[in-house]
């Protein structure tokens, strides 16, 4: 997974410090921690893992490796427009793995990656409860069903303005 450097604000520190404290500084709490601090700043590149590691007082390595280890973690910001393929069983049976090659190829990013213009994110989701139009995509709050590997550059087209 590769990461970004970031500089963080003040008021950013002092907020990462409030969570870990409102979680009692407990190193306990490390995944609730990251979760709270997830859900602030949408993702937590390695500056904001060093604040966590210190507040509750686990190491660095700790941190990274629950960061990496668990998908709903992302170090990397999500994009203008995030991309989400179901890959749950109704759309993997559709053929949604071979839509997700495409996005990969077209997009030049891996799952859990953004492009460099920051424009596209790449993730995959569990049923998304539309399954009567598996293979579904995500793009942004926009669903489409009945994707198909053709059909994936007309959808990345739609956000090229
Ligand atoms: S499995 Fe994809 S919508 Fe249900």
């Amino acid at each position: 997974m590769s990461s970004i450097k970031v500089k963080l604000k003040e008021k950013d520190v002092q907020q990462i410090k409030d969570i870990c404290k409102s979680f009692g500084n407990n190193p306990g709490e490390l995944i609730n921690v990251l979760h709270k601090v997830q859900g602030v700043f949408g993702y937590l590149p390695a500056e904001v893992q060093e604040i966590v590691a210190q507040e509750i007082h686990v190491s660095v390595a700790k941190v990274y490796g629950v960061v990496t280890f668990y998908s709903f973690f992302t170090m990397i910001p999500k994009g203008k427009y995030p991309v989400s393929v179901c890959t749950g069983t109704a759309c993997y049976v559709r053929g949604a793995e071979k839509v997700l090659e495409e996005f990969k190829k077209e997009l030049g990013i891996k799952v859990g990656e953004s492009t460099p213009d920051g424009k596209f994110s790449l993730t995959c989701l569990r049923c998304v409860g539309a399954c009567g139009l598996a293979p579904v995509v995500m793009v942004g709050n926009k669903t489409y069903g009945r994707v198909s590997p053709d059909g994936v550059k007309d959808i990345l087209k739609e956000f090229d303005a």
